[in-house]
């Protein structure tokens, strides 16, 4: 077992900072991909209440510029300047089911949705999510089972899945040729 040490939602901005410079400064865009902004639309529409909702709706189609929302990539590749890179809504207060569209997020990198109120399964469009090599889920109420829909994230470096109500073991699996840090324990 892995990365048993303890971590508090209070860490989650040094962790930030961290993936921040590991992956590279970004670029702001201000307009962002129709289907990511689609996609974005999608998931906060599936929220019954969080802080997003409202700051979301105020810059309406510039999605690159929402509250908790990067696009862009390292380096100066035009073609994914408007993609979402990174979704970054931790302890938001956000509620609801976690929306299907969040697989049509596919240049993401980081998922971030840790310390919010998050119910039901995840959705298996998830696995959709090829690029990403950092998702945080913890200290949510998420259910069902994990391994399927986690198991087709190839490139996850960092997983965080712990305080939540999921079932079976992801480590069973195997299958992260990249994954350095993992956990999956009931912390406080
Ligand atoms: C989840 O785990 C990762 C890796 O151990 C850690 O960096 C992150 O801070 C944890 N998230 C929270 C909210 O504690
Ligand atoms: C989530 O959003 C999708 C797309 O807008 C919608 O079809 C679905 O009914 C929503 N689900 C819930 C539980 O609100
Ligand atoms: C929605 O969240 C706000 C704080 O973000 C809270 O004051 C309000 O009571 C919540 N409403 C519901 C229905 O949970
Ligand atoms: C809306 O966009 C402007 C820049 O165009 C930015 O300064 C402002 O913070 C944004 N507002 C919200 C609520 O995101
Ligand atoms: C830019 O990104 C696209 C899409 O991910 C990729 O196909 C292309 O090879 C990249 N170009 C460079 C120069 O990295």
């Amino acid at each position: 077992m892995l990365g048993l040490i303890p971590m508090t939602c209070l860490k989650w901005a040094f962790f930030a900072c961290f993936v921040c410079s590991s992956l590279g400064l970004q670029t702001p865009s201000q307009s962002c991909d129709p289907s990511d902004l689609l996609a974005l639309k999608e998931f906060a529409g599936n929220l019954t209440n969080g802080s997003i909702k409202t700051s979301w709706s105020i810059n309406n189609s510039v999605c690159c510029l929402w509250d908790g929302v990067v696009c862009g990539n390292e380096g100066n590749n035009d073609s994914v300047a408007s993609r979402v890179s990174m979704l970054i809504p931790p302890k938001k207060g956000l509620k609801g089911i976690l929306s299907r569209s969040l697989g049509r997020l596919d240049k993401l990198r980081l998922l971030d949705l840790s310390c919010n109120h998050f119910e039901g399964v995840l959705p298996a469009e998830l696995s959709n999510l090829k690029q990403l090599q950092v998702l945080d889920l913890s200290y949510n109420m998420l259910t069902g089972w994990v391994s399927s829909v986690l198991s087709g994230l190839k490139m996850i470096q960092s997983l965080n899945i712990s305080s939540n109500s999921f079932r079976g073991d992801l480590l069973e699996l195997g299958g992260f040729p990249n994954l350095a840090v993992f956990n999956d324990m009931e912390l406080g």
